[in-house]
This record gives structure tokens, sequence and C-alpha cells, in this order.
């Protein structure tokens, strides 16, 4: 029996959250005060639009559940938000993280280590999901999806982002894996699998991904450019790379 995709994906994010890495937080003690404060200035210099897609302090009140809190970052905004936070990720690295990451402001949580394919919640027990680059590392993205609809009111809202097919972070993986490595007839899909982040990653067009939301009354997609697109282009010709192209899908999606 070969091994289920998703006890790779969560061996690879075991290894640490996405960006607590020596690079980002230096000599700082792993999860002291110091070592978050850097995880968190990381996070919001690199990805500032996650304030106007989440728009945190708007959702007071909620009941709100993270799909893939990893290091807890966005989870401690919607708790200094005043939301009912809960969170799951796939990993014990990252429900620990978070626990630790929200104690450390006074906060708390209702965090569980399940995949999220299958939410051990009710029917229309949540206000507002929030899922921030999680999604297309999953074996069944379509399951945690039909699961968010579930698990939110009628009338509650999905906030989140997927990876985009045809960014310019997507094109440099191509060029380094495919191209340079004498293997350009490989497709982005096959290089996004093998290459980026867990195996398995995947990304989509805009229509895949409006297509994957179909069940939910009210969708609006947007496209995001990124630091990790415009790492490898001059700035003078950075500047003139369009929005669309941009690595991240961001979704507002309404039940
Ligand atoms: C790239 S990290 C993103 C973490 C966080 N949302 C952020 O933006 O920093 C992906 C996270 O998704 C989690 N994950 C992947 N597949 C999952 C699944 N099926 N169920 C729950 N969590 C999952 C991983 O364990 C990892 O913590």
């Amino acid at each position: 029996m070969p091994e289920p995709l998703n006890d790779k994906v969560r061996a690879f994010w075991e290894r640490g959250p996405v960006g607590t890495d020596w690079r980002i937080t230096g000599a700082a003690e792993p999860r002291s005060p110091a070592w978050f404060q850097r995880v968190e200035d990381n996070r919001y210099a690199n990805e500032p639009f996650i304030h106007a897609v989440a728009q945190f302090t708007r959702h007071r009140g909620k009941r709100l559940l993270e799909i893939g809190v990893g290091a807890g970052t966005d989870h401690l905004q919607w708790a200094r938000a005043g939301c009912f936070c809960h969170g799951v990720d796939l990993t014990q690295a990252a429900i620990e993280t978070t626990r630790a990451h929200l104690a450390l402001h006074g906060f708390s949580s209702e965090l569980r280590r399940i995949d999220a394919e299958a939410l051990p919640f009710a029917d229309g027990s949540f206000d507002l999901v929030w899922s921030w680059g999680v999604i297309h590392h999953s074996e069944n993205p379509d399951r945690i999806i039909a699961e968010i609809h579930r698990v939110l009111r009628p009338g509650g809202l999905f906030l989140g982002m997927l990876y985009n097919r045809r960014s310019l972070s997507v094109f440099a993986e191509w060029l380094k894996h495919g191209l340079l490595a004498g293997k350009p007839w490989r497709s982005f899909a096959d290089i996004l699998w093998h290459h980026f982040e867990s195996v398995g990653t995947k990304a989509y067009t805009l229509r895949e991904v409006d297509r994957l939301f179909a069940a939910f009354r009210r969708r609006s997609l947007a496209t995001y450019m990124t630091p990790y697109d415009l790492q490898h282009w001059p700035p003078a010709i950075a500047a003139w790379m369009p929005q669309r192209w941009g690595m991240f899908i961001t979704i507002r999606a309404m039940k």
C-alpha cells in the first residue's frame, strides 16, 4: 500500500510551521516573545494584504474556524479581534506553536490536530472560516471545501487563499525544474506537485477556483502579486508585472 499523501504532507509540515525557520527568526529562542515577533513582522511585511482580505477587526464576536493555523500568527489576530476561535491543523507542531503564540498574549482557542478533509464540527457551527495557503496542500481540496460549506451557517463567510498556477512564482519553478533541468515538457502542475513545499501541492486558475467554490452563493476572487513572485526580477521590470500574475488567489465566498 502506498503511503497516503496527507501522511507525507503532515511529515513535511511537522518539521516546523511555515515562516518560522532560522533565516526569519535568527538566534531567538523558539517560541519566545522575540521569536514570535520576528515571525509576525516577517509575515505581514511580505503579505501585508492579509489585513485587507481578513479585515480582522470587522468580525468581532463571530464564531471563527481557521483551517491550517501554522504558527498561529493570523489566529492571534482573530483572537485579538474578539472572535470565538477554533483552529485545526494536520500537525502537532502547528497546534503547539499556535497554542503557545496565543498564550503569550493571554488568549486561548479550541485547537485540534486533525485532517480538515473531515471536520469534527456540526453543520452550521461557524460564522466565518479562514484558511490561508492550506487547502492546495491536501490530497482532496474539494473535500475540505465541502466541509467548509457544511460547517458554515447560511450566510456565513469563507475567506482564504489558494495558489495561482499562472503566476511568476510557478513560472520560476518551471524554469528551474523544467526548462533548465532539460525537461521543458513538464507541466506547471507536475513541477508544483513534486518541488513546491510539501509533496502534492496544487495551484489553480481563477476559473478553477471559482468552480471549486461553486456551492457558495456569492463569490469574489482577486489575485495578489507577492514578493515571492518578484524576487528574481529587477525592480524596473517588477514594477510593470500585472497583479494577475501574482501567486495568491484570494477568495471571499458566502454560503
Ligand atoms: C503553508 S502552511 C500555511 C499555514 C498558515 N495558514 C499560514 O499562512 O502561515 C500549510 C499548513 O496547512 C496544514 N495542512 C495541510 N493539509 C491540511 C489538512 N488536510 N488539514 C489540516 N491542515 C492541513 C499544514 O500542516 C500546514 O500547517
